[in-house]
């Protein structure tokens, strides 16, 4: 079993979540046509060394804190230099012995994510190795990325969260990153493929290949670049318009009048969190945001798409509600009579007469089929290894 040797506790510290051998086989089907006999390859971050493999390289380094993961990589590869240390201080090429010019280097590998801060499993998060104070991040993950730009690495080919890139914010910490590499070619996958991972809501990881690049990548870069999602099919962000543009997502910095009538609404975060909460409710607290009521339609459309996120593969998770306005306008109906079953409060707020049950159903599944097209999830489209030399 993948990093059997670690307590459950040190396996969330150390972010150990080892890499599925397809998922390795597909990244170095990403690398394989840029190395060279001057190349040298580093996982910074190598676990047992699965990432460690022979292509004809000049040199092979494996590099983990964890003295435990590298004496069992040492057992499993051949012909590599293995540091064990921590990556992520006096981050530099001669700290691994590669020669500042010259030599090409490529990164692979799958560096750990661990949000330092964030409250999920906060209580046995405990990272507390050195980082260098130009590297540093709440987040593990974009401390690595951000330590690979510090070794001037030529492509890094790695494992990451898609939400790295796809959320602004993230995309903001990223800067150093993003200002000196460009990505090249990105594969979509689960987390829910990684054994051990929560399988209830799955995030979406990329595998991502970076070629530095003195002009970097824009977030609309980004917003337009086409995802390998696999059978020859894309996904790209700029495809769909999205609920932010019709609807206030966020509790308001300024104080909300309330008053009896007003109606409330869950924060909304992106489509893993809607997943997880819940959209209207009765009492106001510091998640809900007071609706403004003209706009009540947009988040009518928000609950009914919350009962319909299964129709949505995993790629999705991080993004924001996906719309078809027009199309919406045209079945509004349909879906102010879907919330006013499920919330019968609400009906006088609505100025409709709500149609029957049957009719609803087969005009929402019209509405979600036009607006996934192929990527309603009837029509799966998960990775399949077979066919990934698209
Ligand atoms: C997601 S695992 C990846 C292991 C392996 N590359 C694979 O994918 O199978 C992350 C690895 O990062 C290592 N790690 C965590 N923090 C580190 C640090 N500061 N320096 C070096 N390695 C670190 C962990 O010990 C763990 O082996």
């Amino acid at each position: 079993m993948s990093q059997a040797h670690l307590e459950y506790k040190d396996r969330v510290n150390l972010g150990s979540y080892y890499t599925p051998p397809k998922f390795v086989q597909l990244a170095w089907e990403l690398i394989e046509s840029s190395i060279d006999s001057q190349t040298a390859i580093i996982d910074s971050a190598c676990g047992y060394g699965d990432f460690l493999k022979n292509y004809g390289q000049s040199v092979t380094i494996g590099c983990d804190i964890d003295e435990d993961a590298i004496e069992i990589a040492r057992k499993n590869t051949d012909k590599v230099q293995f540091f064990r240390t921590n990556a992520l201080s006096n981050v530099s090429r001669e700290k691994f012995g590669i020669p500042q010019q010259s030599t090409r280097l490529i990164v692979v590998g799958n560096p750990p994510y661990n949000d330092r801060t964030s409250l999920i499993r906060h209580k046995i998060k405990n990272v507390d190795f050195e980082v260098d104070e130009d590297i540093a991040s709440r987040d593990l993950g974009i401390s690595f990325l951000r330590s690979y730009n510090k070794l001037a690495a030529d492509f890094v080919c790695i494992l990451h969260p898609l939400s790295y890139l796809i959320k602004q914010t993230n995309f903001r910490h990223l800067k150093e990153f993003t200002a000196n590499y460009k990505l090249i070619d990105g594969v979509l996958i689960s987390s829910g493929e990684f054994p051990e991972s929560a399988k209830h809501t799955p995030f979406p990881i990329v595998i991502a290949f970076y070629q530095r690049d003195t002009k970097g990548m824009e977030y609309d870069y980004i917003r337009s670049f086409p995802f390998r999602i696999g059978d020859g099919l894309h996904f790209c962000l700029s495809d769909f318009d999205y609920i932010i543009n019709y609807i206030n997502k966020y509790p308001s910095k300024q104080h909300q009048p309330i008053s009896d009538d007003s109606l409330f609404f869950w924060t909304m975060r992106d489509i893993n969190a809607l997943k997880r909460n819940r959209t209207f409710v009765q009492n106001y607290s510091n998640n809900t945001i007071v609706l403004d009521k003209s706009k009540l339609d947009y988040y009518a459309y928000v609950d009914v798409f919350k009962r319909n996120i299964h129709r949505l593969p995993f790629y999705f998770g991080n993004c924001d509600v996906p719309i078809d306005d027009t199309l919406f306008k045209q079945s509004k109906h349909c879906f102010i009579s879907d919330t006013i079953r499920h919330h019968p409060y609400l009906e006088k707020h609505f100025q409709i007469n709500p149609i029957e049950k049957e009719e609803v159903e087969t005009e929402l599944d019209k509405y979600f089929r036009l607006l996934l097209g192929k990527h309603h999830q009837c029509n799966k489209v998960f990775y399949d290894l077979k066919s990934s030399l698209f």
